[in-house]
């Protein structure tokens, strides 16, 4: 009897072993069928490990895997990855990028089709194709140089609380935390001028919407690394299964500017922020594509893409600036001067002649460019320029930032911070391609502009009333970076020491 019932279990368990046994290899083969993809055409590069082929590295060793892709893989010329099963040309010839983003760009318009979040997908930077194309071009005015001078006093209003909350800080505790006070400024500014909100985070850094905007920034979770493998394996709305962490927040954000945009339409604005400039650009277009839910999306980007970029190269400068007195100095003679002319006012025009700030700010995003890599996706069959490697489309390109702004070959002693390697002569010398940190071609940062504004405006805010010095335990030049952040970011909490100066 009990010899009978064994052998009823054991044909559902034999059974049920060969099914996922079964989808396992099928699984198994239909990931590594590929993997033939480089080594058939002739491009060297680094084994591929199923499942992950070489996407989403040990985030504990993210920059030594990027050293090794450049040096010792091929890929200053180019070397071939797989994410998971797509293949990805890596591509560090400088040549080669300018022509895939700037010359060619009709062979690469798109990145690849993975969004983290649902709240995402219609952001300009997620969008492909015709779309991706109209909006780019509606949008683009909302950064010229005429807006941004409209926008100058709002986001000068938070350059000065930012400068009072430093010296308060520093009179309370003794050292500031440079990411938790250029943090507070970058959100405070985003939430002027994106959304139109008076967030207060130097009086209040728990207010619902900072509180809200922290959901974007989390570090990856084990389970946002499981949903990222879903997405990047299986179509969109399969991946979309998954609770999405960061819904609740996007919900936030629309519901905020959705609100912002009926006060607005029933009352009028005098503010001259971004939220205000894309409504007027729909409005003076006619573009029927722009509705006001689209509107809301990009104000959401705003602070998707814009808060720890800006948080994260402003944290850079302040310790690039408190660990080089000598630059620092000539910084601050430098806003003596211009201020000087300028009655005391830091007005836009003032700030547009801070021409050595400039250089310190460009040097910094040389030596800590927030993001490591860009990318495209090649979207029509391409033969790389000078060779015989044709790749059809589907193919990912990834392109090295931080790799190249440190290569010895363009940027001798790479990592000595040195404002004059942008002197206006010595920028003309360098060869196109190895300087990226917002990107290449018409597809590079929509808001390079207003980035490299508003971080001036914060470091001069600063810098003319106080000199930043080290403090004990802030470490020695290069800065040590997390290599398991996606966007630059300090390994420890960075302090400095803020003595008061008085301008001449
Ligand atoms: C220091 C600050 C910033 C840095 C370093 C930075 C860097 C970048 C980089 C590297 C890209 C990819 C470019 C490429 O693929 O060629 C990008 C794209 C983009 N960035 Fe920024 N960014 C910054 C601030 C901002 C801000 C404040 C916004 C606000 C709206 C913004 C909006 C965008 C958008 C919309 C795109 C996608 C453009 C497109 O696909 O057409 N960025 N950024």
């Amino acid at each position: 009897m009990s010899v009978s019932l064994l052998g009823w279990l054991w044909w559902p368990v034999a059974v049920l072993v060969t099914v996922l046994g079964g989808a396992a290899a099928l699984l198994y083969w239909w990931m590594t069928r590929n993997y033939d993809f480089w080594s058939s055409r002739g491009v060297s590069g680094p084994p591929p490990k199923f499942p992950n082929g070489h996407g989403i590295p040990n985030p504990r060793d993210f920059h030594s895997v990027e050293r090794a892709l450049y040096e010792d893989y091929g890929g200053k010329r180019y070397c071939g990855l797989f994410e998971f099963r797509q293949p990805a040309l890596y591509v560090g010839d400088p040549e080669l990028i300018c022509a895939i983003t700037i010359k060619d760009f009709e062979h690469f318009t798109d990145r690849r089709d993975l969004v983290l979040s649902k709240c995402m997908e219609e952001m300009l930077v997620s969008l492909s194709g015709r779309r991706w194309k109209a909006l780019r071009v509606a949008m683009s005015p909302a950064f010229s140089s005429s807006k941004l001078r409209a926008m100058h006093q709002l986001c000068l209003e938070t350059a000065n609380n930012l400068s009072d909350y430093v010296r308060e800080t520093m009179a309370q505790d003794g050292k500031v935390e440079l990411k938790d006070a250029f943090g507070r400024f970058t959100m405070d500014n985003i939430a002027a001028c994106g959304f139109g909100v008076d967030c207060n985070s130097f009086g209040d850094p728990n207010s619902e919407f900072t509180r809200y905007a922290s959901q974007f920034f989390k570090p990856l979770s084990g389970y946002d690394m499981f949903r990222l493998l879903v997405l990047s394996i299986f179509p969109r709305r399969i991946g979309n299964l998954l609770p999405d962490r960061a819904e609740p927040a996007g919900a936030f954000f629309q519901r905020v500017v959705m609100r912002t945009i009926a006060h607005r339409a029933e009352h009028g604005s005098g503010r001259r922020d971004y939220l205000q400039l894309l409504l007027e650009i729909k409005s003076g277009t006619g573009e029927r594509a722009i509705s006001d839910s689209l509107i809301a999306t990009q104000a959401v980007m705003f602070l998707v893409g814009g808060y720890d970029t800006t948080a994260s190269l402003l944290t850079c400068a302040g310790y690039a600036l408190a660990t080089n007195a000598e630059v620092q100095q000539r910084a601050q003679h430098e806003i003596d001067q211009v201020l000087a002319r300028h009655g005391g006012h830091l007005t836009f025009d003032a700030l547009s002649e801070m021409h050595y700030m400039d250089q310190v700010v460009s040097e910094t995003l040389r030596l800590y460019p927030p993001f490591m890599r860009i990318e495209r996706q090649c979207v029509r069959e391409y033969t790389l320029p000078g060779t015989e490697l044709t790749i059809p489309p589907g193919t990912l390109v990834i392109m090295p930032v931080l790799s190249l702004h440190r290569d010895p070959e363009y940027y001798p002693e790479p990592l000595r911070f040195d404002p004059d390697r942008f002197l206006p002569e010595e920028r003309e010398r360098r060869r196109a391609g190895v300087y990226l940190p917002f990107g290449s071609g018409p597809r590079g940062c929509l808001a390079q502009r207003f980035a490299l504004f508003e971080a001036k405006l914060a470091l001069v805010a600063v810098l003319r009333g106080s000199t930043l010095t080290p403090a004990a335990g802030t470490p020695p030049p290069p800065l040590p970076l997390d290599p398991g952040a996606v966007v630059a970011t300090p390994r420890e909490p960075t302090f400095v020491q803020v003595l008061p100066r008085h301008s001449g």
